[in-house]
């Protein structure tokens, strides 16, 4: 292999890209526009969704969905713990508490045994976290009887069943920042199944500016008058970003099978390893969107894996440190026992549509390499 680092995350981008960018450049409009209304509605086709509302990041509308629910100040909200950092700051944010609940070791989603110890008098909502694309059993979370805000961060292509991820409970977001399965920059977006909630979105994501005096122009004397319904920041997508999108949801199927393809040489060559865990695969009634491939140590050896492949040029890393032991939220004193083990022997190692055959090779034979370094 020569001196290139191997990137742990990635996408695919090209010439389709750049063709879809040159249209809006050619015609001169940069912001929001034909693009971000073709970009929504394709994506809303494609996931059999009520409606889709693009936003600026995956975080944003995380933030845009918690003020959606509308919960009462100082509401504390359950999620998981091995989780990114904006799931519980945008509670924090919205005026709400965040309470961490435990991971399942197998799948990292959601642990239901650990979610009713959590909830009292003041839980009003829970948010759940496809983890790596992985379905979170939905069906065992809405026994709980309160509304369900989906993380589909990494789920964008998920589905139970017929329903796809992000659809399934009140309000499901998703994100395509530079790294996703649909990569585009910095962008992302809401759905709900409460079509008024939509609605809602549509109108707080420009500063609570119901309509641009562009779109009321058609229909409205002194258009340049706004109504605004509420105070908000914004959250506005654009049509360059858009257009990365429309042509990325064209390859989304071809880069699944190329993540499928990773994913199902690491489970044939790593399965021979007895030191690792594996991340667990699709059920029948599922689809998987092979986001990420965490690796779980039998030993105390992941750190040093990690510097063995680092120096080998491979990048590696660990998706998440759980949130609970991060000291800005107040909760360094609770123990949430698979979220801890995860975070001392996962490792997250390259799987993207951008990887080579030859380097999902390389990376499986230093990983062997270290095992017998190590007599494993
Ligand atoms: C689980 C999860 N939720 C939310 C986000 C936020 O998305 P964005 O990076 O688009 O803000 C991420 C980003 O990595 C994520 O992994």
């Amino acid at each position: 292999m020569n001196n290139k680092i191997i990137s742990v995350f990635g996408s695919k981008v090209g010439k389709e890209e750049l063709a879809e960018i040159k249209t809006s450049i050619d015609k001169q409009w940069l912001g929001m526009g034909s693009k971000t209304r073709l970009f929504e509605d394709r994506l809303s086709k494609r996931l059999n969704l009520k409606g889709f509302v693009m936003l600026n990041s995956g975080s944003n509308s995380l933030y845009l969905a918690l003020k959606l629910l509308d919960l009462p100040k100082e509401s504390e909200v359950i999620l998981p713990s091995f989780t990114w950092i904006s799931c519980a700051s945008t509670i924090i944010l919205n005026g709400c508490k965040p309470v961490f609940c435990d991971v399942d070791l197998e799948t990292q989603n959601v642990d239901y045994k650990s979610i009713a110890p959590m909830i009292t008098k003041k839980t009003k909502a829970i948010m759940v976290v496809h983890y790596g694309g992985k379905p979170v059993k939905m069906d065992e979370v809405k026994e709980f009887d309160l509304p369900i805000l989906e993380d589909a961060a990494h789920a964008v292509d998920s589905k139970i069943g017929e329903k796809y991820c992000g659809s399934i409970g009140d309000i499901g977001i998703y994100s395509f920042d530079a790294i996703k399965n649909i990569a585009i920059g910095e962008a992302g977006g809401l759905t709900s199944k409460h079509e008024e909630l939509i609605e809602k979105a549509k109108k707080l994501r420009y500063c609570g500016i119901e309509k641009s005096g562009f779109e009321a122009s058609s229909t409205k004397h002194r258009w340049w008058e706004y109504s605004v319904t509420d105070f908000f920041i914004k959250l506005l997508p654009d049509d360059i970003h858009a257009s990365i999108g429309l042509a990325q949801l064209e390859k989304l199927d071809q880069n699944q099978k190329l993540r499928k393809h990773i994913w199902d040489i690491y489970k044939e060559e790593l399965s021979k390893l007895q030191w690792l865990n594996l991340p667990v695969d699709a059920e029948e009634n599922e689809q998987h969107t092979y986001f990420t491939y965490l690796i779980r140590l039998k030993n105390n050896k992941r750190d040093e894996l990690a510097q063995y492949l680092f120096d080998k040029n491979i990048y590696t890393t660990l998706r998440y440190e759980p949130l609970h032991l991060i000291p800005i939220y107040n909760s360094t004193h609770i123990r949430l026992k698979n979220s801890e083990i995860l975070n001392e022997t996962g490792l997250n190692i390259p799987i993207h549509p951008n990887l080579k055959d030859e380097e999902v090779e390389y990376i499986i034979d230093c990983i062997k390499k270290f095992g017998k370094k190590h007599n494993l």
